[in-house]
């Protein structure tokens, strides 16, 4: 049987927000001209200067939910994401971009409780962690502002994204230990990966070459995905 035909175009699902600044140069490095990215107005959906690749703009948080269903093909999703929340996807490329850490953090000299209470929008991560580490913890789910829990007595501890380490500071916190480290990845849906993987697959291999130089070259991308990484 012949495989249907698919009608619309290579589309990729990506995150609103500042990760723009550093995935359009690596796109470009992989042969996509994505500079409709940086358009500041509403489209949702923009194309590729050739008009080969669509471009699905989403909150980071939606982009594993529409590749999992197959609206999209690929998509780029910060890790803290795929930890979170269990999905059914391939993970071909670690992008390399939006570098940061998840990390443990508490009032500058503060004594934590035997049994802490943890804010965060990782509760899954979170308690996982503190598992691990044998420890007991009352886990409570914030949306955002996460360092302003232990200012006000809401917790002990947070488990949040640390880059720059400039958020913790300014608010008196200070880091006490890392859970992992965090980037970008990309993400296939593994069905149309291997129904269109003529078309499919060399972006992934371009990709994974325009990544392997930067790294072989030095060039770290730092730049906050979102909440799921900015
Ligand atoms: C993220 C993260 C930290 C901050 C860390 O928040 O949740 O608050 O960035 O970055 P830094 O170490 O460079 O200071 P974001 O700006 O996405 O806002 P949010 O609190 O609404 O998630």
């Amino acid at each position: 049987m012949s495989k249907p035909a698919d009608p619309r175009p290579l589309t990729l699902a990506v995150p609103k927000g500042r990760i723009s600044k550093v995935l359009v140069p690596l796109l470009a490095q992989a042969g996509i001209s994505a500079e409709s990215l940086l358009g500041d107005d509403r489209r949702l959906v923009r194309e590729s200067e050739d008009g080969r690749v669509r471009f699905l703009l989403l909150k980071p948080d939606d982009v594993p939910t529409y590749v999992e269903y197959g609206s999209a093909d690929l998509g780029v999703v910060g890790r803290d994401t795929l930890l979170e929340r269990n999905y059914e996807l391939y993970q071909p490329v670690d992008l390399r971009i939006g570098l940061c850490r998840m990390a443990v953090a508490a009032r500058v000299g503060a004594r934590v409780p035997p049994v802490p209470r943890v804010a965060t929008k990782y509760p899954r991560i979170a308690q996982k962690h503190f598992s691990a580490c044998g420890m007991q913890a009352e886990v409570i789910f914030v949306q955002g502002s996460v360092e302003l829990a232990p200012v006000t007595g809401l917790a002990d501890l947070i488990v949040d994204l640390v880059e720059t380490g400039s958020t913790l500071r300014e608010n008196g916190l200070e880091e006490r230990e890392t859970i992992c480290s965090i980037s970008s990845l990309l993400v296939a849906n593994r069905a149309l990966f291997k129904l269109h993987h003529e078309r499919i697959a060399p972006i992934v291999e371009a990709l994974r070459r325009a990544v392997e130089s930067n790294e072989q070259s030095g060039r770290g991308q730092h730049a906050k995905v979102a909440g799921a990484q900015k």
